[in-house]
């Protein structure tokens, strides 16, 4: 009994652990979710109706492709969604270059994928593929999904803020942190008001850059944490001020 007590808070404090709160690619890890908060909010009661196809070997080519233009050994396969998140930021962390060769990378990815690429980061397809958990494919689809985000919308507005967005990992960091603290300990205390949980959180984050830089990086800063919610909590709404 206690050895297993024992096991499930080093499993969380693990969890806890796993998260660099970067503000250049933020990730599912930051949310300090469990892997049962990821199957409750993200998967019990919903499936996604008409699936398309992903083949298996362009998947694995284009991810080995992924991992290896991340710096990673090429088997590093979706299955290891937290190493391959913590590569991408190493790489983005590094400066404006270091996101363009990431965006290339993911170009590559999409690329390889085509049609299939929806189908292949979808989490319903990829926990079907077994030899995985909810936690993982959580991390891994909203590493796509975000990168998608960066890549297009976000692009432009990270290269003109690239001082004031880094403020979120030095000067006021511990700001910006606690608006997952907040979030985790809303989630935590009122499970049943996920969505709400949700919604006060992307406003945080939408407050904490639209101080440090303006409301137009607020904005894209919210819609980033908002596609990655926008699926599960419908009323999600990052209201543009500018
Ligand atoms: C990812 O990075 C975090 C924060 O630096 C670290 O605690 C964690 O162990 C890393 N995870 C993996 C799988 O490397
Ligand atoms: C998340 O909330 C739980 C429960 O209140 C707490 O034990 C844990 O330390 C929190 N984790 C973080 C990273 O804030
Ligand atoms: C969304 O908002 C509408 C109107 O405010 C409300 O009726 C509906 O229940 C909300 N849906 C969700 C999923 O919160």
């Amino acid at each position: 009994m206690l050895r297993s007590i024992l096991a499930v808070i080093s499993v969380f404090v693990a969890l806890c652990a796993s998260s660099s709160y970067s503000p250049f690619l933020p990730s599912f890890m930051d949310y300090s979710l469990n892997n049962e908060q990821a199957q409750r909010y993200f998967f019990a009661g919903k499936s996604e109706a008409a699936l398309g196809v992903c083949n298996s070997i362009p998947f694995q080519s284009a991810q080995a492709g992924f991992a290896s233009a991340v710096g990673l050994d090429s088997t590093v396969s979706w299955r290891q969604a937290s190493l391959l998140t913590n590569a991408t930021i190493t790489m983005i962390d590094s400066g404006i270059d270091g996101l363009a060769q990431v965006c290339s990378v993911r170009q590559q990815f999409a690329a390889t994928l085509g049609f299939s690429y929806d189908t292949c980061i979808n989490r319903f397809y990829l926990i079907s593929l077994g030899n995985t958990d909810w936690w993982n494919v959580m991390v891994y689809t909203h590493l796509m999904k975000h990168l998608e985000f960066i890549c297009s919308t976000g692009f432009d507005v990270y290269q003109q803020n690239v001082d004031c967005i880094r403020k979120g990992e030095t000067t006021d960091g511990n700001l910006y942190k606690a608006c997952f603290y907040k979030f985790n300990a809303t989630v935590n205390a009122n499970p049943n008001n996920f969505c709400g949980a949700t919604e006060t959180f992307i406003g945080c984050i939408k407050d904490f850059f639209t101080t440090e830089c303006n409301s137009y990086t607020g904005w894209m800063q919210c819609e980033l944490e908002r596609v990655g919610f926008a699926y599960d909590c419908y009323n999600l709404s990052c209201n543009n001020d500018f």
